[in-house]
């Protein structure tokens, strides 16, 4: 495993005058959970996602030198200042690994292919489409570096912008945080590739109950577990139920992913309503959708299942052989429950793709 000292940027060769890259990132789902960190985004417990396919931020980034560095944000084609401030503490954050970054003018153009407007954060997809981009720079001037190496200080990077961003660099299930089974880290994410052939192309079905901004911001509520009555039981049980997961994603053990997903996500919300101040994030129509993806399953024996992040939407997780039982659950009955009838399909994906010129969106 690589130390933070690896991630200090060695240059062998002169940074060209401009140039320009293109990359896109996708968002992912914990199944367990990150919840409560410590200094420098280091997590408070492991967790493990499933990367996503369809959900991605696409990011143009242009540099050149210049005498007076900083940086122009554009999304979805126009500048937006509201941004702004966490794309520099994410610069300031990398600049100790970055440091030629302060001799370059950035323009940073963004986009998502969810609605802004979804209830699905963009942090994930954006820190992670930023990091590879800062990564394809610093390999102009390493031409020799590896694609592993790459990857893990584009993850270690992403971290600094939005813990959960490390998860979406590469690798169709991704673990972060240290443990004792597996050589993960928790400066970044690995790809965790023993994965049944039950869960190659796992499906989950984001359902929109509520497409607003979020009442808590995830840093808030990774703040109160600083002194949550339960923090070290739900740290201790994260650790537990990593190895259960991963024994699970190798053995091909449907009925355990279930239990222990639900668990999770129920795990995640009784932090979230259990600490001071308590709040909830879910919404009246996540429990009603829960309690008919429960009668579903019990009357046809279909191994589907739910997560919820930080808010009130619910991510329908199931095999890929059952998609068109579950599509008809969805429309016949779950999508009355979504604010406007949305939803999203989306499914595993592999992590961040480098754009061609004729892909990106500039
Ligand atoms: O990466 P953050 O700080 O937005 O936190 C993400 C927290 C959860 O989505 C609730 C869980 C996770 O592991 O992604």
């Amino acid at each position: 495993m690589l130390t933070e000292s690896d991630f200090f940027a060695s240059s062998q060769t002169a940074l060209p005058d401009e140039g320009r890259y293109s990359w896109s990132a996708p968002s992912n789902i914990a199944i367990v959970k990150y919840w409560g960190k410590k200094d420098n985004q280091i997590p408070a417990n492991p967790s493990a996602s499933i990367t996503l396919n369809r959900c991605q931020t696409m990011t143009n980034v242009s540099f050149k030198k210049s005498s007076s560095p900083g940086f122009d944000l554009y999304f979805d084609g126009e500048k937006k200042d509201a941004f702004r401030p966490k794309i520099s503490k994410f610069l300031e954050r990398i600049a100790p690994y970055c440091p030629y970054l302060d001799r370059l003018q950035l323009t940073i153009e963004t986009s998502n292919t969810f609605p802004h407007s979804s209830g699905i954060a963009s942090s994930a997809s954006g820190m992670a489409a930023l990091a590879v981009n800062v990564m394809s720079i610093e390999r102009l001037m390493n031409p020799e570096m590896t694609d592993e190496y790459f990857n893990r200080k584009a993850s270690f990077l992403a971290r600094l912008g939005s813990g959960s961003a490390c998860r979406s660099i590469d690798g169709k299930i991704v673990v972060w945080g240290n443990h004792r089974d597996v050589e993960s880290s928790d400066l970044y994410g690995v790809p965790f590739e023993k994965i049944h052939r039950e869960f190659e192309g796992y499906k989950d079905t984001i359902l929109l109950v509520d497409k607003g901004e979020k009442k808590v911001s995830s840093s808030a509520g990774h703040d109160l577990m600083h002194k949550h009555p339960f923090a070290q039981q739900r740290f201790d049980q994260a650790h537990e139920n990593l190895s259960d997961l991963l024994r699970i994603f190798e053995t091909g053990d449907l009925d355990g992913f279930v239990k222990l997903a639900e668990s999770e996500a129920l795990t995640l919300h009784s932090m979230m309503m259990t600490s001071m101040p308590y709040f909830i994030l879910m919404r009246p129509n996540t429990l009603e959708i829960i309690n008919r993806i429960w009668n579903f399953r019990a009357d046809t024996n279909i191994p589907v299942c739910f997560t919820l992040d930080a808010g009130a939407n619910v991510h329908l997780l199931y095999p890929a052989q059952f998609e068109s039982e579950v599509n008809e659950l969805i429309k016949s009955d779950l999508s009355r429950f979504c604010q406007n009838d949305h939803y999203i399909c989306d499914e595993m994906g592999t992590g961040a793709v480098q754009l061609t010129q004729s892909e990106n969106i500039g």
